[in-house]
């Protein structure tokens, strides 16, 4: 079987395909040959996902995938939440995201946070969505040099390490990714 998964992004890409079973060919969307932009103009996480599969779909016509992520912070109304990515603007940057997550809750007690991956998978024309969601707090600095994203600032409840100090298959036996994967994976084995 093949399937597409919709995102340029390879540390995602490594994420899955880890996880994934070896009978399932994954493809991304520099193997379908999707450069565009995808629009993510929905409001919520779940409305992402489903956009970039349904984009997928439409355009190229082959049983995908995608997912969409959002860290919502207790102390900021669930911010940065659908706006992750664009938290300190539109040129998506990791360092100056976590730079303004640091200053908005400098002097807050409540660090709590929690990431939230939605998937949305079309398949022979049927469409599911898969949740996944870890519970943590937000680190006062940066610890690790794993990762991606908000990863050096996060840190999963029962866990003395934050998300940026976990190799890879660590961080997925926690991360909201790899529950809403699992999800996924226990679906299409059925
Ligand atoms: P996306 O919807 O998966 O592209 O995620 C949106 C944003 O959330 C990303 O640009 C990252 O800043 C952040 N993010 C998503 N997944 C993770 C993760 O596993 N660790 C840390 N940050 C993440």
């Amino acid at each position: 079987m093949k399937l597409v998964f919709a995102t340029h992004n390879k540390n995602k890409l490594q994420e899955v395909q880890a996880l994934f079973p070896k009978d399932i060919t994954l493809l991304s969307l520099d193997d379908i040959g999707c450069f565009e932009e995808i629009p993510e103009t929905a409001d919520t996480i779940d409305g992402n996902a489903i956009l970039k599969a349904n984009f997928v779909k439409e355009h190229y016509h082959m049983d995908c995938f995608a997912d969409d992520t959002g860290l919502e912070v207790k102390a900021l109304n669930g911010e940065p939440g659908v706006h992750s990515a664009r938290y300190a603007g539109t040129h998506k940057d990791n360092e100056a995201n976590i730079d303004k997550l640091l200053a908005n809750l400098e002097n807050r007690e409540n660090r709590e946070a929690r990431f939230k991956t939605v998937i949305a998978l079309n398949l022979e024309g049927h469409e599911l969505l898969f949740t996944g969601v870890c519970e943590g707090t937000i680190l006062k600095e940066r610890k690790g040099e794993h990762g991606f994203g908000y990863d050096a600032v996060f840190q999963p409840n029962n866990s003395e390490k934050s998300f940026g100090e976990m190799e890879m298959e660590e961080k997925s036996k926690h991360s909201h990714r790899g529950k809403a994967l699992r999800n996924l994976i226990e679906y299409l084995a059925k």
